[in-house]
């Protein structure tokens, strides 16, 4: 992937994390139009469904459907071939379901968008994978799980800014998308493994997504544009 084709605008996804339509028309006015990229996730989804989509589209936006698919082969390739009428540009499914799985949701995105392999989320450190029975550093499952997705021919992976330069070099021709973003200073709330945009851009990253520090700011339009500013700076 170039990311240097992408301009920081679109490098920018602002994650959707609101209840319902009226608060994502609400914080969608209070964005002026500026970002290019939005990411409706499970909260929104779930209430609204398709409707959320609707509603970032008839503005102009792109989405990031955020559904992390995890299940049995067969019923993950069937949510995915369902998911493709809806519109989004960017799906994601859990790279923990497994090569079978992921191989037969490349299948049926059948190139109408990218899909995205979730590696280990980033509300977690390497203490929760000790309990889960996996050995090695959280770097190593990352890579390992990254490399799983590229062999089942998905697009792209979410990782967070702590493992992203690893993965860059493990899997170059992945997409690498980016949680766990904070600006220096910004609260952390249950993010384990973060970094600043610029330094997660350095490393490597396509796209960040921004939740929280945007959602949650005074003025989301002028923090949008503060990691916009930092990203360009960051250049890559
Ligand atoms: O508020 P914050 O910036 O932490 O939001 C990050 C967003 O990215 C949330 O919507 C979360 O669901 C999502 N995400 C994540 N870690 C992943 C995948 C997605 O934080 N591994």
């Amino acid at each position: 992937m170039s990311a240097g084709a992408i301009s920081a605008r679109e490098r920018v996804i602002v994650a959707l994390d609101v209840p319902d339509l009226k608060a994502a028309g609400d914080f969608l006015d209070r964005l002026e139009g500026q970002p290019a990229f939005y990411k409706v996730g499970l909260e929104l989804f779930v209430a609204e469904g398709v409707r959320a989509i609707e509603a970032v589209r008839g503005r102009g936006g792109k989405v990031f459907l955020d559904l992390k698919l995890h299940d049995i082969p067969e019923t993950v390739a069937r949510a995915v071939s369902s998911a493709m009428a809806l519109g989004a540009e960017l799906l994601t499914l859990h790279t923990a379901g497994g090569l079978a799985m992921m191989k037969r949701a490349a299948q049926a995105a059948q190139g109408r968008a990218k899909l995205l392999g979730v590696t280990v989320l980033t509300s977690l450190a390497e203490g929760d994978l000790r309990a889960d029975g996996i050995a090695g550093s959280m770097r190593e499952a990352v890579v390992r799980r990254a490399q799983l997705a590229s062999q089942a021919g998905i697009a792209g992976v979410v990782c967070s800014p702590q493992e992203v330069a690893d993965v860059r070099h493990a899997c170059p021709s992945l997409l690498l998308v980016v949680p766990g973003v904070r600006p220096a200073g910004a609260d952390v709330g249950d993010q384990k493994r973060v970094a600043t945009p610029a330094s997660a851009i350095a490393a490597g990253a396509d796209y960040l997504v921004v939740g929280r520090p945007i959602r949650d700011a005074a003025n989301p339009a002028a923090a949008f544009a503060a990691v916009v500013a930092e990203v360009a700076a960051a250049g890559k």
